[in-house]
Parts: C-alpha cells; structure tokens; sequence
C-alpha cells in the first residue's frame, strides 16, 4: 500500500499558503497560521520564531515535504524593523532545516525576484544576489541555510492575487479603476509576475518532478507595470485612460515610501521552462480575470 504523502505548508494562511493548499489535491495536507486563524481540522496554529512549536509541529505531523512560505514581506515595515525581519525572515530556517534534516523532509523555500538589484534584469539562476533592502537581504540570508541541506529547493519570482482585505498593487489598481479615479503607474518598474494561483500550480509541479537547487519561475514574457496595468483595465473592462504613465521616483516621493525597491527584476525562466511550460503574460492576465471575484474586494 502506497502512503499518501504529508504535506506541510507553514504559512498557509498566507496569500501563496491559500493557493498551494487548494491545488495539493493529492496529498494530505497541514496548514499553519499564525494571526488569521484557520479553520479546518489539519490547520494548526504555528509560531515559527518559536524552536518548542515548530519541534512540536514536525513530531506531530512528519511530514515528507514542507512549503515554507512564511515571511514578512511588507518592505517599508522591514526596512524600519531590521532586527525583527532577521529575527523572522532568516533565523527560523535554521532549526527548519534542522527539523528538515530529523525527519527527512524535503524543503521548498520559496524566495523572491528582489534578491537581485533590479539593474539589468534578465537574472539566471547563476547571477550574483545583491540586496538593495532590508527584505531582500533577509530573503538572500534564508537562501543561504536553505542550500546547507542537499533535499531543498529555492524558488525565485514574483506573484500577485487578491485575498481579504490585504492591500497591493493589484487591489489598489482594481479599486480606483473601479471608482473612476486616476493612476499613475510606473513604466521603469518591471517583473515577470505570475497569478498566485498559477505560481501555486507550478510549484505543486515542480514538487511532483522532485526537483531541487535553485530555480526561476515567471512569466515567459512581460510588458511594465504601465502596459500591465493597462492590460488589467482592459480584460477587466474598465477605462484604461484613467491609467498615467509615471517613473518609480515619482511614486517613491508620492507615497513616502522607505525601503527601496529594485526596478527590474525580470527572471530569466530558461531552466524551468526545459521541464515545465511557464505561460506568457496575456495568460497570466487572463488566469487573474478568470479566478478573481472583483467582490471580494472592491
Ligand atoms: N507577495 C509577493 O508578491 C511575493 C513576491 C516574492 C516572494 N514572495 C514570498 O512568498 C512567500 C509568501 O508570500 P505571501 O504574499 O503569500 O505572504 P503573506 O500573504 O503575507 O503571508 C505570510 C504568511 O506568514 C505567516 N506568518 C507571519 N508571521 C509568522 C510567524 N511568526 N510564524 C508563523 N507564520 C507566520 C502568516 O500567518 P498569519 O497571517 O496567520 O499571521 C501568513 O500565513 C513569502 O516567503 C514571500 O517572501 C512573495
């Protein structure tokens, strides 16, 4: 009799946490949440900053494979609480992978596009990482005791989705589209983002191909923020004109932001793409419009 695998997803009531859960269909799956309670029978509450609940955890559960998606990933909070961001952010992944290594997990660690300086865009895998933030630095500390144990897998890119009352990019573009109300929008700010579902799906993948190292996922193509945001308008039905093309200076200045942030962080998805097809960015949109209920937020 074959076992069904034990899934651990440590942040699972996270944007990213939500959608992995929703697409590990076949496997028996534990979820963790610190703040926002969930409520089904495999979630538990977790503390990752605490050695004693995250022993606790893995005695309990055993599990064959972890998603360690938790992390604070408000740049401008990290920016003004250094030791704080550390203390959660890279810390915890010490004793993580140690667990990892007691029970002989496998650990999927996922990471971010801003590990690099956003200079030039069009990072391998192989690239240097040079933080640019306090965020980004605590990102690229993780990485490095994550690839101390041999059955990890680091994944880099960027996601966007809309959950709760969670502000972003993406719900704040909806909501003044959706009231009429003007934008400005950055044309020198560029990535290669992925709807989180989709991100959720090509993790799930990646999981099931048993792959480890280091790896890019995003989009196979891109336009800027500007383009995409007009694109949204568009599939979205809204008026695209109220959309203003801006620089990220501008906004920076706007919105009295802290923390800086890397302006292109396009992925280069070569080694991803030999083995799983990434999608372009008009499926990207169109994954968006098609699993998003604009009343949920708006
Ligand atoms: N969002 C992006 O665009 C983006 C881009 C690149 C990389 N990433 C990376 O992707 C991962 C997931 O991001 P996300 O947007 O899904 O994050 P999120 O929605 O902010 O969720 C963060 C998760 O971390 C949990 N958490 C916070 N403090 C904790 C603690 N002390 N102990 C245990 N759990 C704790 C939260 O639990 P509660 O809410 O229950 O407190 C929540 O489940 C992160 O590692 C992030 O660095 C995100």
């Amino acid at each position: 009799m074959s076992m069904t695998e034990k899934i651990l997803v440590i942040g699972g009531s996270g944007l990213l946490g939500y959608y992995l859960k929703q697409n590990l269909t076949d496997a028996d799956v534990y979820s963790t949440y610190k703040q926002n309670k969930l409520d089904f029978k495999k979630a538990n509450f977790l503390d990752i900053t605490n050695k004693n609940n995250l022993e606790k955890i893995f005695e309990k559960i055993k599990p064959n494979v972890i998603f360690h998606t938790a992390a604070i990933t408000d740049l401008d909070w990290c920016e003004k609480h250094e030791k704080e961001t550390y203390a959660l952010n890279t810390n915890p992944i010490k004793n993580i992978t140690n667990l990892a290594k007691r029970y002989n997990s496998k650990l999927i660690f996922i990471s971010t596009d801003s590990v690099f300086d956003g200079k030039l865009g069009g990072y391998q895998e192989t690239d240097p990482l040079n933080s640019i933030n306090v965020y980004s630095k605590s990102k690229i500390e993780a990485e490095k005791i994550i690839k101390t144990l041999d059955n990890s897998l680091i994944v880099r890119g960027t996601f966007f989705g809309i959950k709760n009352n969670k502000e972003s990019f993406i719900s704040y573009l909806l909501k003044q589209l959706k009231n009429n109300k003007e934008i400005n929008v950055p044309k020198d700010k560029i990535s290669n983002g992925l709807f989180v579902n989709d991100f959720a799906k090509i993790l799930v993948e990646m999981h099931y191909k048993k792959l480890s190292g280091v790896f890019h996922i995003g989009s196979s193509d891109y336009v800027n923020n500007f383009e995409f945001a007009k694109k949204i308008a568009n599939v979205f039905g809204y008026e695209k004109d109220l959309i203003h093309e801006t620089l990220f200076r501008e906004i920076f200045h706007e919105k009295n932001l802290i923390a800086k942030r890397p302006l292109n962080t396009t992925l280069n998805t070569k080694k991803i793409s030999a083995l799983i097809k990434m999608p372009n960015f008009k499926d990207v949109i169109n994954s968006f419009y098609e699993n998003t209920n604009l009343r949920s937020i708006l």
